[in-house]
Protein backbone atom coordinates (compact mmCIF):
# COMPACT_ATOMS: atom_id res chain seq x y z
CA UNK A 1 0.00 0.00 0.00
CA UNK A 2 1.41 3.46 -0.67
CA UNK A 3 0.62 6.78 0.44
CA UNK A 4 -1.80 8.37 -1.12
CA UNK A 5 -0.33 11.88 -3.28
CA UNK A 6 -2.55 14.90 -2.56
CA UNK A 7 -2.26 17.14 -5.79
CA UNK A 8 -2.74 20.82 -4.90
CA UNK A 9 -2.81 22.17 -8.02
CA UNK A 10 -3.07 21.36 -11.97
CA UNK A 11 -0.01 21.39 -14.47
CA UNK A 12 0.53 24.61 -15.99
CA UNK A 13 3.00 25.35 -18.60
CA UNK A 14 4.26 29.20 -18.34
CA UNK A 15 4.82 31.16 -21.38
CA UNK A 16 8.39 30.50 -21.05
CA UNK A 17 8.08 27.18 -21.54
CA UNK A 18 8.72 26.25 -18.23
CA UNK A 19 6.77 23.95 -16.83
CA UNK A 20 5.17 24.10 -13.26
CA UNK A 21 3.94 21.11 -11.34
CA UNK A 22 1.94 22.02 -8.50
CA UNK A 23 1.98 18.88 -6.31
CA UNK A 24 2.58 17.91 -2.73
CA UNK A 25 2.78 14.22 -1.46
CA UNK A 26 0.82 13.48 2.23
CA UNK A 27 3.99 13.76 4.17
CA UNK A 28 6.02 16.14 1.94
CA UNK A 29 9.05 17.43 3.78
CA UNK A 30 9.81 21.37 3.47
CA UNK A 31 11.24 20.61 -0.21
CA UNK A 32 15.03 20.40 0.96
CA UNK A 33 14.41 16.66 1.17
CA UNK A 34 12.37 14.48 -1.38
CA UNK A 35 8.38 14.05 -0.59
CA UNK A 36 8.18 10.65 1.33
CA UNK A 37 6.09 8.01 -0.48
CA UNK A 38 4.31 4.95 -1.87
CA UNK A 39 5.94 1.64 -1.45
CA UNK A 40 9.04 2.14 0.70
CA UNK A 41 8.57 3.87 3.87
CA UNK A 42 9.85 7.45 3.90
CA UNK A 43 11.77 6.78 0.45
CA UNK A 44 10.40 8.55 -2.36
CA UNK A 45 10.43 6.11 -5.16
CA UNK A 46 11.40 6.47 -9.06
CA UNK A 47 11.06 4.26 -11.53
CA UNK A 48 13.79 4.08 -13.98
CA UNK A 49 12.89 2.94 -17.42
CA UNK A 50 16.26 2.24 -18.78
CA UNK A 51 18.08 1.63 -21.97
CA UNK A 52 20.69 -1.35 -20.19
CA UNK A 53 23.82 -2.29 -21.95
CA UNK A 54 24.68 -0.31 -25.02
CA UNK A 55 28.36 0.87 -24.39
CA UNK A 56 30.40 2.94 -22.60
CA UNK A 57 28.15 6.15 -22.20
CA UNK A 58 25.07 3.97 -21.18
CA UNK A 59 27.01 2.47 -18.69
CA UNK A 60 28.65 5.53 -17.00
CA UNK A 61 25.02 7.70 -17.34
CA UNK A 62 23.15 4.26 -15.56
CA UNK A 63 25.39 3.76 -12.98
CA UNK A 64 25.54 7.47 -12.02
CA UNK A 65 21.76 7.49 -11.84
CA UNK A 66 21.60 4.83 -9.84
CA UNK A 67 24.40 5.78 -7.33
CA UNK A 68 23.06 9.09 -6.71
CA UNK A 69 19.30 7.95 -6.30
CA UNK A 70 20.40 6.38 -3.14
CA UNK A 71 18.39 4.96 -0.43
CA UNK A 72 20.84 7.12 1.64
CA UNK A 73 19.83 10.02 -0.50
CA UNK A 74 16.42 9.15 0.57
CA UNK A 75 15.55 7.07 -2.68
CA UNK A 76 14.23 3.86 -3.75
CA UNK A 77 14.99 3.74 -7.34
CA UNK A 78 13.95 0.95 -9.46
CA UNK A 79 16.40 -0.15 -12.28
CA UNK A 80 14.56 -1.20 -15.48
CA UNK A 81 16.60 -1.79 -18.43
CA UNK A 82 15.28 -2.90 -21.51
CA UNK A 83 15.37 -6.64 -23.02
CA UNK A 84 17.67 -5.97 -26.60
CA UNK A 85 16.88 -2.80 -26.60
CA UNK A 86 12.98 -3.10 -27.32
CA UNK A 87 10.71 -0.65 -26.68
CA UNK A 88 8.14 -3.06 -25.66
CA UNK A 89 9.93 -3.81 -22.61
CA UNK A 90 10.48 -0.38 -21.60
CA UNK A 91 6.40 0.72 -22.27
CA UNK A 92 5.77 -2.61 -20.24
CA UNK A 93 7.93 -1.80 -17.20
CA UNK A 94 6.87 2.00 -17.19
CA UNK A 95 2.94 0.51 -17.45
CA UNK A 96 4.51 -1.41 -14.13
CA UNK A 97 5.55 1.88 -12.54
CA UNK A 98 2.47 3.68 -13.36
CA UNK A 99 0.39 0.97 -11.77
CA UNK A 100 2.72 0.57 -8.35
CA UNK A 101 1.77 4.19 -7.84
CA UNK A 102 6.07 5.21 -8.02
CA UNK A 103 6.33 8.98 -7.31
CA UNK A 104 8.22 9.79 -10.54
CA UNK A 105 9.44 8.00 -13.43
CA UNK A 106 12.59 8.42 -14.96
CA UNK A 107 12.92 7.72 -19.07
CA UNK A 108 15.09 6.60 -21.21
CA UNK A 109 13.60 5.71 -24.22
CA UNK A 110 15.10 3.36 -26.56
CA UNK A 111 12.87 4.79 -29.37
CA UNK A 112 11.89 8.30 -30.05
CA UNK A 113 8.44 7.83 -30.77
CA UNK A 114 5.46 5.25 -29.70
CA UNK A 115 5.71 7.22 -26.01
CA UNK A 116 2.50 9.01 -26.40
CA UNK A 117 0.24 6.64 -24.53
CA UNK A 118 2.29 5.96 -21.60
CA UNK A 119 2.96 9.04 -20.73
CA UNK A 120 -0.81 10.02 -20.90
CA UNK A 121 -0.99 7.35 -18.50
CA UNK A 122 1.51 8.88 -16.12
CA UNK A 123 0.00 11.90 -16.30
CA UNK A 124 -3.29 10.62 -15.81
CA UNK A 125 -1.61 8.72 -12.43
CA UNK A 126 -0.39 12.38 -11.73
CA UNK A 127 3.38 10.50 -12.09
CA UNK A 128 5.97 13.59 -13.42
CA UNK A 129 8.01 11.93 -15.76
CA UNK A 130 11.89 13.34 -16.37
CA UNK A 131 13.30 12.23 -19.42
CA UNK A 132 17.01 11.74 -19.59
CA UNK A 133 19.36 12.07 -22.40
CA UNK A 134 16.62 10.68 -25.20
CA UNK A 135 14.06 13.29 -26.34
CA UNK A 136 10.76 12.16 -27.89
CA UNK A 137 9.00 12.78 -30.75
CA UNK A 138 6.92 14.65 -31.16
CA UNK A 139 8.24 16.37 -28.55
CA UNK A 140 4.89 17.21 -26.38
CA UNK A 141 6.95 18.78 -23.20
CA UNK A 142 3.38 18.67 -21.43
CA UNK A 143 3.32 14.99 -20.99
CA UNK A 144 6.43 15.06 -19.21
CA UNK A 145 8.25 17.73 -17.22
CA UNK A 146 11.64 17.92 -18.57
CA UNK A 147 14.04 16.24 -20.64
CA UNK A 148 17.73 16.39 -19.27
CA UNK A 149 20.36 15.95 -21.46
CA UNK A 150 23.70 17.74 -23.15
CA UNK A 151 22.74 19.71 -26.65
CA UNK A 152 22.51 16.91 -29.07
CA UNK A 153 22.49 19.69 -31.77
CA UNK A 154 25.16 21.85 -30.39
CA UNK A 155 27.33 18.99 -29.68
CA UNK A 156 27.35 17.87 -33.61
CA UNK A 157 27.37 21.33 -34.89
CA UNK A 158 30.79 21.56 -32.83
CA UNK A 159 31.95 18.48 -34.65
CA UNK A 160 31.18 19.95 -37.92
CA UNK A 161 32.61 23.02 -37.45
CA UNK A 162 35.86 21.38 -36.80
CA UNK A 163 35.62 19.57 -39.62
CA UNK A 164 35.15 22.73 -42.00
CA UNK A 165 38.15 23.90 -40.39
CA UNK A 166 40.36 21.04 -41.04
CA UNK A 167 39.06 20.52 -44.04
CA UNK A 168 39.74 23.85 -45.99
CA UNK A 169 39.91 22.79 -49.56
CA UNK A 170 37.16 19.75 -48.89
CA UNK A 171 36.92 15.89 -48.39
CA UNK A 172 34.83 12.93 -49.06
CA UNK A 173 33.18 12.02 -46.00
CA UNK A 174 31.11 9.48 -43.86
CA UNK A 175 28.41 9.10 -41.65
CA UNK A 176 28.23 6.39 -39.21
CA UNK A 177 24.65 7.11 -37.01
CA UNK A 178 23.31 5.03 -34.77
CA UNK A 179 20.14 3.26 -34.52
CA UNK A 180 17.37 4.58 -37.23
CA UNK A 181 14.60 6.04 -35.12
CA UNK A 182 16.56 7.11 -31.92
CA UNK A 183 15.69 11.14 -31.25
CA UNK A 184 19.70 11.43 -30.43
CA UNK A 185 20.43 10.84 -34.25
CA UNK A 186 17.89 12.79 -35.49
CA UNK A 187 19.69 15.82 -33.47
CA UNK A 188 22.89 15.27 -34.56
CA UNK A 189 22.43 14.64 -37.91
CA UNK A 190 20.48 18.26 -37.91
CA UNK A 191 23.36 19.75 -36.01
CA UNK A 192 26.20 18.07 -38.95
CA UNK A 193 23.72 19.15 -41.89
CA UNK A 194 23.27 22.52 -40.59
CA UNK A 195 26.67 23.76 -40.58
CA UNK A 196 28.30 20.82 -43.36
CA UNK A 197 25.49 20.92 -45.71
CA UNK A 198 26.64 24.94 -46.42
CA UNK A 199 29.93 23.88 -47.35
CA UNK A 200 29.94 22.29 -50.81
CA UNK A 201 33.62 21.33 -50.23
CA UNK A 202 32.33 18.50 -48.09
CA UNK A 203 30.91 15.94 -50.38
CA UNK A 204 28.58 13.03 -48.49
CA UNK A 205 29.53 9.97 -49.78
CA UNK A 206 26.26 7.89 -47.75
CA UNK A 207 25.46 7.36 -43.88
CA UNK A 208 24.90 4.29 -42.66
CA UNK A 209 23.35 2.76 -39.10
CA UNK A 210 26.29 0.87 -37.07
CA UNK A 211 23.94 0.43 -34.06
CA UNK A 212 26.51 1.98 -31.78
CA UNK A 213 28.82 -0.76 -32.20
CA UNK A 214 32.23 -0.78 -33.10
CA UNK A 215 32.33 -4.08 -34.38
CA UNK A 216 29.50 -2.98 -36.84
CA UNK A 217 31.26 0.12 -37.55
CA UNK A 218 34.05 -1.64 -38.55
CA UNK A 219 32.25 -3.93 -40.56
CA UNK A 220 30.24 -1.28 -42.44
CA UNK A 221 32.80 1.25 -43.06
CA UNK A 222 35.67 -1.20 -44.44
CA UNK A 223 32.70 -1.75 -47.49
CA UNK A 224 32.54 2.09 -47.41
CA UNK A 225 36.49 2.27 -48.46
CA UNK A 226 36.39 -0.25 -50.62
CA UNK A 227 33.24 0.81 -53.22
CA UNK A 228 35.12 3.98 -53.18
CA UNK A 229 38.92 3.25 -53.53
CA UNK A 230 39.95 4.58 -49.99
CA UNK A 231 39.36 7.88 -51.64
CA UNK A 232 37.45 8.93 -47.74
CA UNK A 233 38.92 11.83 -45.76
CA UNK A 234 36.43 12.53 -43.27
CA UNK A 235 33.86 9.86 -41.26
CA UNK A 236 31.44 11.39 -39.08
CA UNK A 237 30.77 8.73 -36.34
CA UNK A 238 28.15 9.39 -34.18
CA UNK A 239 29.22 7.84 -30.45
CA UNK A 240 32.79 6.94 -29.49
CA UNK A 241 32.43 2.56 -30.50
CA UNK A 242 31.63 3.26 -33.72
CA UNK A 243 34.56 5.56 -34.64
CA UNK A 244 36.94 3.36 -33.00
CA UNK A 245 35.67 0.60 -35.15
CA UNK A 246 36.12 3.49 -38.25
CA UNK A 247 39.91 3.43 -36.89
CA UNK A 248 39.82 -0.60 -37.02
CA UNK A 249 39.04 -0.78 -40.45
CA UNK A 250 41.15 2.16 -42.01
CA UNK A 251 44.29 -0.02 -40.59
CA UNK A 252 42.40 -2.54 -41.85
CA UNK A 253 42.85 -0.97 -45.60
CA UNK A 254 46.56 -0.27 -44.77
CA UNK A 255 45.56 3.29 -44.40
CA UNK A 256 46.90 5.56 -41.43
CA UNK A 257 43.69 6.84 -38.98
CA UNK A 258 44.17 11.34 -38.13
CA UNK A 259 46.33 11.19 -41.50
CA UNK A 260 44.59 9.78 -44.44
CA UNK A 261 41.46 9.25 -42.64
CA UNK A 262 40.41 11.51 -39.91
CA UNK A 263 37.42 10.45 -37.48
CA UNK A 264 35.72 12.46 -35.25
CA UNK A 265 33.34 11.09 -32.51
CA UNK A 266 30.88 11.65 -30.06
CA UNK A 267 30.42 11.05 -26.40
CA UNK A 268 34.15 11.47 -24.87
CA UNK A 269 34.88 7.89 -23.07
CA UNK A 270 38.49 6.68 -21.90
CA UNK A 271 38.53 4.83 -24.79
CA UNK A 272 38.28 7.22 -27.67
CA UNK A 273 40.43 10.10 -25.28
CA UNK A 274 43.20 7.55 -25.34
CA UNK A 275 42.53 6.63 -29.26
CA UNK A 276 42.72 10.90 -29.71
CA UNK A 277 45.81 10.90 -27.58
CA UNK A 278 47.77 8.48 -29.77
CA UNK A 279 46.74 10.33 -32.80
CA UNK A 280 43.88 7.25 -33.71
CA UNK A 281 40.91 9.58 -33.69
CA UNK A 282 41.15 13.93 -34.84
CA UNK A 283 38.50 15.35 -32.64
CA UNK A 284 36.10 14.53 -29.70
CA UNK A 285 32.87 16.01 -28.67
CA UNK A 286 31.85 14.66 -25.29
CA UNK A 287 28.24 14.03 -24.25
CA UNK A 288 28.33 14.23 -20.62
CA UNK A 289 26.63 11.22 -19.05
CA UNK A 290 27.18 12.35 -15.43
CA UNK A 291 24.08 14.38 -15.09
CA UNK A 292 22.74 12.34 -12.13
CA UNK A 293 23.08 15.17 -9.15
CA UNK A 294 21.52 17.29 -11.70
CA UNK A 295 18.40 15.10 -12.09
CA UNK A 296 18.01 14.15 -8.33
CA UNK A 297 17.93 18.45 -8.05
CA UNK A 298 14.81 18.39 -10.78
CA UNK A 299 13.09 15.46 -8.99
CA UNK A 300 13.09 16.99 -5.38
CA UNK A 301 12.24 20.64 -7.42
CA UNK A 302 9.18 18.87 -8.59
CA UNK A 303 8.19 17.15 -5.34
CA UNK A 304 8.22 20.43 -3.65
CA UNK A 305 6.04 22.10 -6.63
CA UNK A 306 8.96 24.37 -7.95
CA UNK A 307 9.04 25.62 -11.08
CA UNK A 308 11.23 23.20 -13.85
CA UNK A 309 11.86 24.30 -17.03
CA UNK A 310 11.44 21.80 -19.73
CA UNK A 311 14.63 21.36 -21.23
CA UNK A 312 17.80 21.25 -18.88
CA UNK A 313 21.45 21.20 -21.02
CA UNK A 314 24.40 19.14 -19.76
CA UNK A 315 27.67 20.85 -20.46
CA UNK A 316 29.76 18.92 -22.61
CA UNK A 317 33.94 19.80 -23.70
CA UNK A 318 35.17 19.42 -26.61
CA UNK A 319 38.85 17.58 -27.56
CA UNK A 320 40.63 18.52 -30.76
CA UNK A 321 44.53 17.38 -30.15
CA UNK A 322 46.46 14.68 -28.78
CA UNK A 323 47.82 17.21 -25.84
CA UNK A 324 43.89 17.86 -24.89
CA UNK A 325 43.22 14.43 -24.78
CA UNK A 326 46.54 13.26 -22.36
CA UNK A 327 45.75 16.22 -20.27
CA UNK A 328 42.28 14.73 -19.56
CA UNK A 329 42.70 11.06 -19.30
CA UNK A 330 44.24 11.04 -15.71
CA UNK A 331 40.88 12.78 -14.23
CA UNK A 332 38.57 11.29 -16.90
CA UNK A 333 35.62 9.83 -15.04
CA UNK A 334 34.01 7.90 -17.40
O1 LIG B 1 21.78 8.70 -26.33
C1 LIG B 1 23.17 8.83 -26.20
C2 LIG B 1 23.89 7.87 -27.07
O2 LIG B 1 23.49 6.52 -26.74
C3 LIG B 1 25.41 7.91 -26.93
O3 LIG B 1 26.03 8.89 -27.71
C4 LIG B 1 25.74 6.52 -27.32
O4 LIG B 1 27.06 6.12 -27.02
C5 LIG B 1 24.69 5.76 -26.55
O5 LIG B 1 24.58 4.47 -26.94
Amino acid sequence: MFAKRRFISALALTAAGALTLGLAACSAGSGSEPAASGGSGDLTTIGFVAVGPEGAWRKANEANIQETFSKDAGFDLKYAPAANNDQKSQIDAFTSFVDEGVDVILLSATEGSGWEDSLERAKEAEIPVVLIDRGIEPNNTDLYVTRIAPDNIAVSEGVANWAVKTFPNGANYFTLEGPAGVSVVNERNEGWDEVVGADPKLVKLGAQTANWSTEEAKSVFETVLKSNNNNVQLVFAQNDEMGLGAVQAVEEAGLTPGKDVKIATIDGTKNALQALADGKLSFVAEYNPLFGETALEVVKKVLAGEKVESSIVVPSDTFDSPEAASTALPNRKF
